[in-house]
């Protein structure tokens, strides 16, 4: 059936037959808020991030006010990052008892109904700001696995229903799933940054939480952005050792990374919409060469992609109903 039998533009005649035609939506139930918490601040409306305006580093008590003003306007579950007070070489804040994130998550699990996602890494914990233990100059891989299953059994141990390990060390999902297992936490589920490429949209959320490392960079345990196949293996690996929900990072300049991953292997996949990619937007508004609906339309590619949840400083603003779609 050719022109003029059909045509195309009778589907985009008004914005009611564009709005029931949509075949990509957003709910709020797609997204995922990062929050960042920070031990020993001041209350009261947190501290501005200069490099992402609008974001902010909360007290323990301000992050449980925010995360529940959120979760009444539908958000489902958030994403927490801790800055200790202490840094130290092994990082030891990062799986203390009574760590930040720790508290914060028993907090959230006993005042919300909110899923509790926990970021596990060591990187905003030790002294030298690598995502494990450093000998000479070598980020050491198997020393490093037990204090990353460590920090994740004591998120579990405080309630986290996810926990999320974000270093990329060889065999740090399999560690982890053994010390869940042992400890009595077959239920505690692992979302793994299983596709995280060395990625320079990284640098606002350095600043964020000051994890930039004092030598060195992350490129030997982090991805080339020029590989796909090997974010396949990365993917697969994962889920042998026991992810249940995999994840591409960054997610706009790696789109075609979530979709692979996705069609490949068909399981609850979440894509980090990272700081860089945040702040970009938000500078290109503010300067006013982008309009708002540049945010929806970046959110929708990732979903588009084969995204099912979405990691994003934008999750408020698109709860307040500031982010849609103009049918
Ligand atoms: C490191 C970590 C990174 C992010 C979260 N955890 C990247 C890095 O510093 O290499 C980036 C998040 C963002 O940019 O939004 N474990
Ligand atoms: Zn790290």
């Amino acid at each position: 059936m050719q022109f003029p039998t059909r045509r195309m533009r009778r589907l985009r005649k008004t914005p009611q037959i564009r709005k029931i035609l949509r075949e990509t939506t957003l709910q709020a139930e797609d997204f995922i808020y990062p929050l960042f918490v920070k031990e020993e601040l001041e209350e009261g409306a947190g501290e501005p991030i200069d490099t992402m305006p609008g974001q902010y580093r909360y007290s323990l008590e301000d992050s449980v006010d925010e995360a529940k003003r959120l979760e009444k306007m539908g958000l489902q579950s958030v994403l927490l990052f801790g800055m200790p007070e202490e840094k130290d070489e092994m990082g030891t804040a990062a799986y203390s008892d009574d760590g930040i994130v720790q508290q914060t998550v028993r907090r959230l699990k006993a005042e919300t109904e909110l899923v509790v996602i926990t970021d596990v890494c060591l990187c905003q914990y030790t002294s030298h700001g690598h995502c494990g233990i450093v000998e000479g100059n070598e980020i050491v891989n198997d020393e490093s696995l037990r204090l990353l299953a460590k920090t994740a059994l004591s998120h579990a141990e405080a309630g986290a229903d996810i926990v999320a390990p974000s270093d990329m060390m060889d065999g740090r999902v399999g560690e982890i799933r053994k010390l869940l297992d042992d400890g009595g936490f077959q239920d505690t589920l692992i979302m793994s940054y299983s596709a995280k490429y060395a990625s320079s949209f990284y640098a606002p959320f350095r600043d964020a939480v000051c994890s930039e490392p004092s030598f060195g960079d992350r490129k030997t345990h982090q991805m080339s952005p020029s590989n796909v196949e090997e974010a396949l293996l990365e993917t697969e690996l994962d889920l042998e050792e026991g992810a249940d929900i995999v994840m591409v990072k960054p997610a706009m300049a790696y789109l075609d990374v979530i979709s692979k991953v996705k069609e490949t292997f068909q399981v609850p996949t979440a894509a980090y919409q990272v700081s860089g990619e945040y702040s970009m937007l938000k500078a290109g508004i503010e300067a006013g060469y982008l309009t708002e609906e540049s945010i929806y339309e970046s959110l929708l590619s990732i979903k588009r992609a084969g995204a099912d949840l979405i990691i994003s400083h934008f999750a408020p603003e698109f709860l307040e109903g500031n982010i849609h779609e103009e049918c």
